[in-house]
């Protein structure tokens, strides 16, 4: 935001952001704070401070953290934001006291709710141009869901061609006829900075919940003849809070189901869509099909003509196109090239990457594991700290040793290499281009390109065995 030049106010930035995160979220009873409950796999705040972000610069952000301030600082601080703290909550109205020090040389701040995840930067900046447009010292924006109960309400002017307001009464204040009063107060606001500055130390806690309320502040800057005014949100689902742990998986159930409607407004089909779990973050191309009950978690990206069969899980992944996962299949932080196929019931765990066209098959399990073009791995096979070159195929029942108890060491497998069923290779050791290793055998010695190594006890074959140990038994009796 570019410095303005005061005319008889604080020279400052023009607007600042706030976000209060200092509750403990009783009524979720749980021990994790609030606005760290995730909803579309990402914690409430993560998702305020990331709209609060297309209105200003990081830096203009101040969080008020106070419960379990250390963890809320900690899950949220690589964003750039600034906090405030607010060592003892004692309402939204103290939570901003705590935060005049920070917020002085703003002209403006806009303050959000870190319970109200769902809010969209398009409705943020229409409040901030609201606010400047109606010269406004308090802009609140509102809602009317179907359901009004435990918000705040409005009490709007009389005339029914201003946007001012009255008051915001809270749930427990509401009297007779104020409760049908169907339009809320989302826990979101504009503010000029110096009038709230001032009358925020008016506030007292002779209230239900004897807090200082931030919300008595509309009442407060009307009775000193400031201007007040409310603007509604287009969509009332926006704005809801979660308070309650079923509150959370609404909006979770929202998030998801907008996440999943815009992936199939860009061609990628989702059968059953409300069985799949889809992170916001979460990108894919085109001609995708996603069965029932697949979860794509994190920054997972995904290229077009793939097929994602059911119960599936993939976290933190890139897949290329034309990628076949097969039913039950685990994959994280790992990338899988075009047409490769995996699965069913494979676990590519954190490093792993398979090569074009290359094959995981069921019970096989891999950890910074490379698979060249075309490899095959496809039956119950452990394959971690490995390179496995182009074109080599690994039988069934293999198994890389890569831990000797105390460190990880490296099998390097080069091209065309042919590993027989149920070989055990000792890491570190390397097999070159080509190289054959017998079954069953166990490889603790460096193979050279193009010879075969066999690494087990010789077969003794004895002729008859079983006749001349029945007579045997037959003499004992
Ligand atoms: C608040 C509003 C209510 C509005 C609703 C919208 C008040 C008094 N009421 O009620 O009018 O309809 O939001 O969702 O403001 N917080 C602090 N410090 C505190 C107390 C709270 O930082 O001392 C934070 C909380 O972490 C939360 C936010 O402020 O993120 C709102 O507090 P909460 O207790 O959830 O208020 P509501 O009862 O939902
Ligand atoms: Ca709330």
């Amino acid at each position: 935001m570019s410095k303005q030049v005061s005319d008889g106010q604080p020279q400052g930035a023009k607007l600042a952001v706030v976000i209060m995160a200092a509750g403990k979220g009783t009524r979720l009873k749980s021990r994790r704070p609030k606005v760290l409950h995730e909803i579309g796999g990402k914690p409430l705040l993560a998702h305020v401070i990331a709209a609060a972000g297309h209105l200003v610069t990081r830096g203009d952000i101040f969080v008020i953290v106070g419960h379990q301030a250390e963890r809320v600082r900690a899950a949220v601080s690589a964003s750039g934001v600034q906090f405030v703290e607010q060592a003892e909550q004692r309402g939204t109205g103290h939570a901003i006291q705590c935060a005049r020090a920070a917020v002085q040389g703003y002209r403006n701040i806009l303050v959000l709710s870190g319970d109200v995840p769902l809010i969209r930067p398009e409705t943020l900046e229409k409040v901030w141009q609201f606010h400047q447009s109606e010269k406004a010292a308090m802009t609140i924006l509102t809602a009317a869901p179907e359901d009004p109960t435990g918000y705040g309400r409005i009490l709007r002017k009389r005339h029914h061609d201003t946007p001012e307001v009255e008051a915001i009464i809270e749930q427990k204040a509401l009297t007779g006829e104020q409760q049908s009063i169907r339009e809320i107060n989302s826990g979101i606001y504009a503010f000029q900075t110096a009038p709230l500055l001032t009358d925020l130390d008016k506030l007292t806690a002779n209230n239900a919940h004897g807090e200082l309320y931030l919300t008595d502040v509309a009442g407060l800057l009307r009775a000193a003849g400031e201007r007040v005014v409310a603007v509604q949100a287009a969509e009332a689902s926006e704005v809801l809070g979660a308070n309650t742990i079923a509150e959370l998986v609404a909006l979770d159930a929202t998030l998801r189901a907008a996440t999943a409607k815009r992936l199939m407004a860009a061609g990628v089909t989702i059968l059953r869509p409300d069985t799949c779990v889809i992170d916001a973050e979460v990108e894919i191309e085109p001609d995708t099909i996603l069965e029932p009950y697949v979860q794509l978690l994190g920054h997972t990206r995904i290229g077009t003509d793939c097929r994602i069969r059911s119960y599936s899980v993939i976290e933190n992944c890139t897949l290329g196109n034309d990628v076949l996962v097969r039913q039950a299949c685990v994959l994280a932080e790992s990338t899988v090239a075009d047409g490769a196929r995996i699965g069913p019931f494979a676990h590519l765990r954190p490093g792993s990457e398979i090569g074009e066209d290359a094959h995981i098959g069921n019970f096989v399990e891999t950890k910074k594991a490379r698979l060249g073009k075309g490899a095959k791995a496809n039956h119950l096979t452990y394959l971690g700290d490995a390179e496995i070159g182009a074109g080599t195929n690994i039988g069934a029942g293999v198994i890389t040793c890569n831990y000797d108890g105390a460190h990880k060491h490296t099998t390097r497998i080069g091209e065309r290499a042919f590993v027989g069923s149920d070989s055990t290779l000792v890491a570190p050791v390397t097999i070159e281009d080509g190289a054959y290793i017998g079954a069953g055998s166990c490889i603790t010695k460096d193979v050279p390109a193009g010879a075969l190594a066999v690494g087990r006890a010789r077969q003794v074959t004895k002729e008859g065995w079983a006749a001349a140990r029945q007579a045997r038994q037959k003499k004992q009796e």
